[in-house]
């Protein structure tokens, strides 16, 4: 009997269905040559959650995903559900669904494609060789602290971490660094901030288990300012939710174009892949998005969560090959397109590459 891995699908909103599809094209691929199979269960969040049952998180989407091996989600949110009220948006149901999977560990990886140097806003020189991990805290700091008001005079927001909450992020970012170049950058507001200081303090003690890492701290704005700057110099950078949120988008742009960027959200039992872009709106629906964002995060579920790395590998290798061919989705097609394909004939080639060199 083949291994059946049960996937959670949660498409979402705009291009969400679109690229999640291509996805699921290419693991059925994979499945068609491995030992192994998946089986889907599609689950509602986002806007489309809340116009079909009036809650972007039904609790049957959380059941689901727990019942499952791994979430696989594309994206959510849209101009139409602006102005609902915070709990009804769609960003409060994937908040949700991250605290309710206890998903602390957001590993938010930037290479640099060799074939697409060019296409980042940033000079060749400087973009070459990139490959770094950006390590965002993600269920806790100034996202979910407690107290937080909006009146009519005064609102805010409060910054909070506590010990046992920046303890095993930073276990997770020096982890993941003795893996890689064993070199972790802690990015935080230390020279201002109460909470900095503390977490700093936090990641200097658990610094002392891995004595082969080499930490370094940096104050964000300094961070923001070297991303772009000299970008090579990071290994992992391990930082705060909202810090993190904004630096990945930052260093996104380092490889040209956030279509082509994955992450892995994990901690709890069930860990949830998604492309770090957002639902773009804007194209949704007419099968031009970039694809590979989501499919790199498809194969980071089968090395995180399946330990399937040799299949994971092969997604991988197969999206460098169709991008060597010259293979682009409009986003990237100045650079060096031989061929500018939709997203559907993308995500073909890629599992067509997937299963032919088995
Ligand atoms: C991200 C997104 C989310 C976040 C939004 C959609 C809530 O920007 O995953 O980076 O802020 O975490
Ligand atoms: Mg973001």
């Amino acid at each position: 009997m083949a291994k059946i891995y049960k996937i959670a699908v949660i498409k979402g909103d705009g291009i969400g269905p679109e690229i999640v599809d291509e996805a699921i094209k290419v693991l059925d691929a994979l499945a068609s040559v491995s030992d192994f199979d998946f089986k889907y269960r599609e689950l509602l969040m986002g806007g489309i959650a809340y116009d079909i049952t009036g809650d972007p998180l039904p609790e049957e989407t959380i059941e689901g995903c727990k019942e499952a091996d791994a979430v696989l989600f594309g994206a959510i949110g849209g101009e139409k559900w602006d102005s609902l009220p915070r709990d009804k948006r769609p960003e409060s149901g994937l908040l949700r669904l991250r605290q309710a999977l206890d998903l602390y560990a957001n590993y938010r990886p930037v290479k640099v494609y060799d074939e697409l140097v060019d296409a980042s806003t940033l000079k060749r020189k400087v973009v070459e060789g990139v490959d770094m991990l950006v390590m965002r805290e993600l269920t806790g700091g100034i996202y979910f602290g407690q107290p937080r008001e909006r009146g009519e005079e005064k609102a805010f927001n409060t910054m909070v971490y506590t010990r046992r909450e920046v303890e095993r992020i930073a276990h997770e970012g020096f982890k993941a660094a003795m893996k890689r170049n064993k070199r972790v950058c802690s990015v935080d507001k230390a020279n201002v901030l109460e909470v900095s200081q503390f977490w700093r303090n936090i990641v200097e003690e658990v610094a002392q288990a891995y004595p082969e890492v080499q930490l370094t701290h940096m104050y964000v704005d300094n961070a923001a300012m070297q991303l772009v700057r000299n970008p090579r110099q990071f290994d992992v950078i391990l930082t705060g939710n909202i810090f993190g949120d904004i630096l990945s988008d930052e260093a996104s742009m380092i490889s040209g174009s956030i279509g082509l960027l994955p992450s892995a959200s994990v901690g709890g039992k069930v860990a949830l892949y998604e492309p770090i872009h957002g639902s773009a709106p804007d194209i949704a629906g007419q099968g031009i998005a970039n694809p590979i964002a989501t499919i790199a995060s498809a194969a980071m579920m089968l090395r995180f969560s399946f330990g399937e790395e040799d299949a994971a590998n092969r997604i991988e290798e197969a999206i460098e090959q169709i991008l060597r061919d010259g293979c682009r989705t409009k986003d990237i097609a100045d650079y060096g397109a031989k061929e500018v394909c939709s997203t559907t004939e993308l995500g073909s080639y890629i599992a067509e590459y997937v299963s032919k060199n088995a």
